[in-house]
C-alpha cells in the first residue's frame, strides 16, 4: 500500500498523538507568522486596489492552491503571513462595515479541536460528544427565549439557512394535511403559498421563497413606521384583503433589521398571526444576541410567541462563521420536513436503542461540531460576559449617534437601536441628490482602497447611506471619532474629485 507523503513532519493525521503535538506546533507557527504580518498593517483592509489584491495573489501562488508537488511546512508559513497581510481584519477598531464581527479567541481556539476531531453531528456514531453538546446548547438557546419543554432546534451554517429551513417548515405545515409536499412538490397546488414579512426584511426571505418553489413574489412587503418596524396594522389588512387562494403560510417578525437594528412589534404582530391562524417566524439573526444582555434583554419581549426563531451567534456572540441556530417551539415540526431515516445512516432500531444523531433535524448530512466554540465561548465567559460585550457595542453606537449628530458635515439617518448607526455625508459644495448619492457611494470606495476606514453602505428610499455597524467591543470612543474624521475627509476628497 502506498504510504502518503508526510511532509508536515512528523505526522499527517491531526487527531493521534504525534499528530495533536503537530497541530500545536504548527498552529503555534501559523499564529506567529500571521502576529508579525498583523503588526505590519495599518488598517483593516489592505491598502490595495482589487486588482492589485488579483495580482499579488497571483505573484504568491504561481501555480494556483492545487499544485502538482508540494512545499511543505514553509508553504503553509508563507500562506499565514500572506492571508493575513491581506485578508480583512476585523480586530481593527475601524472595521465596523458588516454584521461580521471579530471572532473570539477562545471560540476560534475551540474551533481548531472541532478540526482536529472532525466529529460531525448526522449520526450518534459520527459525533457522540458533539451530538450531546448541540442538544444541550439548543435547550439553553430555547430556555432563554422563553420556550417551554416541548422545543427544538438545529443549528445552520446561517441566518439564510435559518430562515430557509423556518419557512419550508412553515410551508409543509400550511400545506398539510391536504398533501405531501416533501413527496410530490408543489405542482397542482390550487392554492398561492404567501408569506408576509416587513419590507426591510432580510432578502433571504425572498431567496427561500423562490428556493421553496413559492416565487419571490410569494413574499408580501409590509410597510414600516418611521422607527423602521413593520405597522402590526399594515400587516391585519393586508391578511384581511387578501386573494381568495392565497394561503399565508407565515408572518416573519425582524429582531434587528440589519441596517437599522429596528425590532418589529413582536408581541402585536404575534397576536394578528394567532388571529389569522398563522405561523410567526422571528428573524433575530442580528437581535438575538440580546437574549445574553440584562439590558437589551426587554428589546426581545414577545420573542416567546413565535413559533420559529432564527439567532445568528456568528453575529452577536462573537463566534467564527458559521454559528447559527433554528429553534422551533414544538421539535415536532421537524417531522414535517427532514425527520428522515437513512437506511446506512440512522435505521430505526439504531434510533429506538438510543443511537440517534441529529441527521433529523438539519438540511445537511455532514455538519460540522460548531457547538463546541459556542460552548466554549459561554462556559468561559458566561452569559453576562457575552451581554457585556453587547452592551458595549450598543454604547459605542449611541456615542456615534451623537457625535453624527453633532457633526457639521455628517446627518444621522435615524436613532441606533442596537449596534448599527445609519448617516450621511453632507457636501459642502452641492445638494444635488445624484451628486450626493455619488460622494457617499465613492468615499467609502476611497476608505476601502486607503485601507484605513471599513464601512458600511446602505440605501434608504432610494438615497445612499453610510453604515457603522459596531461589533468590537473593545473600540474605543476615540476610534469611532477617528472613523468619522476620515469620513469627513474621504468625502473633502471626492468633492474636489467630482469638482463640485
Ligand atoms: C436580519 C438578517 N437575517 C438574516 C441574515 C443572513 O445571515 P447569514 O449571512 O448568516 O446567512 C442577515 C445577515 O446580515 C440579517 O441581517
Amino acid at each position: 500500500m502506498p504510504v502518503p507523503p508526510t511532509l508536515l513532519e512528523p505526522d499527517l493525521l491531526a487527531a493521534d498523538p504525534a499528530g495533536l503535538a503537530d497541530v500545536g506546533r504548527l498552529v503555534t507557527e501559523i499564529t506567529r507568522e500571521a502576529a508579525g504580518a498583523l503588526r505590519r498593517r495599518t488598517g483593516p483592509l489592505p491598502a490595495q486596489t482589487p486588482r492589485q489584491l488579483a495580482a499579488l495573489v497571483d505573484r504568491q501562488l504561481p501555480d494556483g492552491p492545487i499544485p502538482r508537488h508540494g512545499g511543505g511546512r514553509e508553504a503553509v508559513l508563507a500562506l499565514a503571513r500572506a492571508y493575513a497581510a491581506g485578508t480583512v481584519d476585523l480586530a481593527d477598531p475601524r472595521a465596523a462595515a458588516h454584521l461580521q464581527p471579530p471572532s473570539l479567541s477562545v471560540a476560534a481556539a475551540a474551533d481548531v479541536l472541532a478540526s482536529v476531531f472532525n466529529a460531525s453531528v448526522d449520526t450518534w456514531d459520527s459525533g457522540p460528544y458533539a451530538v450531546e453538546l448541540e442538544r444541550r446548547l439548543i435547550t439553553a438557546l430555547t430556555d432563554l427565549a422563553g420556550y417551554g419543554p416541548a422545543a427544538g432546534g438545529v443549528l445552520t451554517p446561517g441566518g439564510s439557512a435559518s430562515n430557509l429551513q423556518a419557512l419550508l417548515i412553515a410551508r409543509d405545515t400550511a400545506l398539510r394535511p391536504g398533501r405531501d409536499v416533501r413527496a410530490v412538490g408543489l405542482s397542482g397546488l390550487t392554492v398561492r403559498p404567501v408569506l408576509y414579512c416587513s419590507e426591510l426584511a432580510h432578502f433571504s426571505m425572498a431567496r427561500a421563497a423562490a428556493l421553496l418553489g413559492l416565487g419571490e413574489d410569494a413574499v408580501r412587503p409590509v410597510a414600516a413606521d418611521e422607527h423602521h418596524r413593520m405597522r402590526p396594522e399594515e400587516l391585519d389588512r393586508a391578511l384581511r384583503t387578501r386573494a381568495a387562494d392565497e394561503l399565508p403560510i407565515a408572518v416573519v417578525a425582524t429582531a434587528g433589521t440589519t441596517d437599522y437594528g429596528s425590532i418589529d412589534p413582536m408581541p402585536q404582530l404575534a397576536a394578528i398571526a394567532r388571529d389569522h391562524g398563522i405561523r410567526l417566524h422571528v428573524d433575530a439573526a442580528y437581535g438575538g444576541g440580546a437574549l445574553f444582555s440584562a439590558r437589551l434583554r426587554p428589546l426581545l419581549d414577545g420573542i416567546e410567541l413565535a413559533d420559529s426563531i432564527t439567532i445568528d451567534l456568528h453575529k452577536t456572540a462573537w463566534q467564527p462563521a458559521a454559528a447559527s441556530a433554528l429553534l422551533l417551539r414544538d421539535r415536532a415540526g421537524f417531522t414535517t420536513t427532514t425527520g428522515l431515516r437513512v437506511a446506512y445512516l440512522n435505521p430505526e432500531d439504531d434510533g429506538e436503542a438510543g443511537y440517534d444523531g441529529l441527521l433529523g433535524h438539519s438540511l445537511q448530512t455532514t455538519r460540522r461540531a460548531d457547538a463546541l466554540k459556542v460552548a466554549a465561548t459561554f462556559l468561559a465567559l458566561g452569559r453576562e460576559g457575552v451581554g457585556a460585550m453587547l452592551d458595549a457595542c450598543h454604547d459605542l453606537a449611541l456615542h456615534a449617534a451623537r457625535s453624527v449628530a453633532a457633526h457639521p458635515r455628517l446627518e444621522l439617518t435615524t436613532e441606533p437601536v442596537l449596534t448599527t448607526v445609519v448617516f450621511r455625508y453632507r457636501p459642502r459644495t452641492t445638494t444635488d441628490p445624484a451628486t450626493v448619492d455619488a460622494i457617499n457611494g465613492a468615499l467609502r470606495r476611497r476608505l476601502l482602497r486607503e485601507g484605513s476606514a471599513l464601512i458600511g453602505r446602505t440605501e434608504t428610499e432610494g438615497a445612499v447611506q453610510l453604515k457603522l455597524t459596531l461589533l468590537n467591543p473593545q473600540a474605543r470612543t476615540s476610534d469611532i471619532e477617528e472613523m468619522l474624521a476620515a469620513v469627513d475627509a474621504a468625502g473633502a476628497a471626492e468633492e474636489e474629485a467630482h469638482h463640485v
